[in-house]
């Protein structure tokens, strides 16, 4: 009777959709690469630090638009790895005050277009309570909106991340899931910086500290997390985006900021080379010339070592589902990408409803929408 029991109440919570399964430790004898990968601080393949490639991921929040570009251009356009192939950078984008037609020049300079949520909206307990509805809507319905007025191939769009960092549980991820998004970049680990938390799925239960409540806990099998691992400031405070640092160097202390960027590098190149991220929004460098001249070097630094590479967040998934030796890494063929051409349209005034006291202008790849578009309606129609 009681075993009845048990089984009709089974049965009651396999028919309700929305409860998801709860991630389960993880089992390394189970989840094998290339599409399941366990938490942790191991360098994927058992490599030795010294044959794993030195990954530098280079990322610029918000906007695309004129007001950066030029920034943009100079300090990236045309770098190249010393393998020759070209250095990558990636943009999370959101679309408010996006130029398309930036997106699409940056996109065919074989730069990573990534997903940064239509609405971009305060406060933040907006995302931290973001239901899978919500969810949908600003990502799910992003990754179309960008494709169409960028015009550039819907499945190059492979990541997201959360404004404010705040995460909102299981939500996101499984949108991601559902809509073939590929990996999260919004989760900072303070915990495992040093050795570094290296990319895993959420086939398992993860060991990440959560920073900015709530994590995922349920299994969401093939979604990848790129972990935001942090930097520790001059005060040995941690951070997870480097213009979010508290103690910094002078801002106006080239010397000074040069050392702290590679003292940070360091302890991934000199540990486990978990992949280095320098996060940070235009407006820092842009701000301050003596940090754009830091990170120049510094950017110059890593294009001159035969074991980093500077590259596009999407390529070091694609490495850790594929873990080979640098020596290998470095004469494999460069990546490549379809041109997308710019057919350019200047559309407004747009009126749109979530600002009633302005109208929009947007400049697009495809033909003007009919409206601004915005959440529930992202081409606008
Ligand atoms: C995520 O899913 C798990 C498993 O169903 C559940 O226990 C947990 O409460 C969910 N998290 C949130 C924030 O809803
Ligand atoms: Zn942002």
């Amino acid at each position: 009777m009681k075993r009845l029991l048990f089984l009709a109440l089974l049965a009651v919570v396999w028919a309700q959709e929305d409860v998801l399964p709860l991630a389960e430790p993880c089992d390394p004898e189970a989840c094998q690469l290339p599409a399941c990968r366990c938490s942790g601080t191991d360098i994927p393949g058992g490599l030795e630090p010294r044959h794993t490639p030195q990954m530098v991921t280079v990322t610029f929040d918000d906007g695309v638009n004129v007001v950066n570009i030029q920034t943009y251009r100079n300090l990236v356009y045309g770098r190249r790895n010393s393998n020759g192939c070209p250095a990558g950078t990636t943009y999370y984008i959101n679309h408010e005050y996006t130029d398309y037609t930036i997106v699409n020049e940056l996109y065919n300079q074989g730069f990573e277009i990534a997903l940064h949520s239509v609405s971009h909206q305060t406060p933040d307990t907006y995302w931290k309570e973001a239901t899978y509805d919500d969810m949908k809507l600003e990502f799910a319905d992003q990754k179309i909106q960008m494709s169409h007025f960028a015009n550039i191939p819907i499945d190059t769009l492979k990541g997201i991340r959360i404004p404010f960092l705040q995460m909102n549980g299981n939500a996101s991820f499984q949108v991601m899931a559902d809509y073939g998004l590929e990996y999260d970049c919004s989760m900072p680990t303070v915990n495992q910086i040093n050795p570094g938390l290296w990319p895993y799925t959420l086939d398992y239960a993860s060991t990440q500290d959560c920073v900015i409540p709530e994590c995922p806990t349920a299994s969401i099998p093939g979604v990848w997390v790129l972990p935001m691992v942090s930097w520790v400031d001059l005060g040995g405070f941690t951070c997870s985006m480097v213009d979010s640092c508290f103690s910094v160097p002078t801002l106006t202390d080239e010397d000074a900021w040069f050392e702290f960027i590679v003292t940070n590098f360091e302890r991934h190149y000199l540990g486990n080379r978990a992949p280095f991220g320098f996060y940070i929004h235009e407006w820092y460098v842009a701000s301050y010339p003596a940090v754009y001249r830091a990170l120049e070097r510094f950017l110059d630094m890593v294009n001159n070592l035969p074991d980093a590479f500077m590259v596009n967040s999407a390529e070091v998934i694609d490495w850790v589902k594929d873990p080979v030796p640098v020596d290998e890494y470095r004469s494999r063929p460069c990546r490549t990408w379809e041109f997308a051409p710019c057919p350019h349209q200047s559309c407004g005034p747009l009126t749109s409803d979530h600002n009633e006291w302005g109208a929009y202008w947007m400049q697009v790849c495809a033909a003007c929408p009919n409206t601004y578009p915005w959440l529930g309606n992202p081409l606008g129609q």
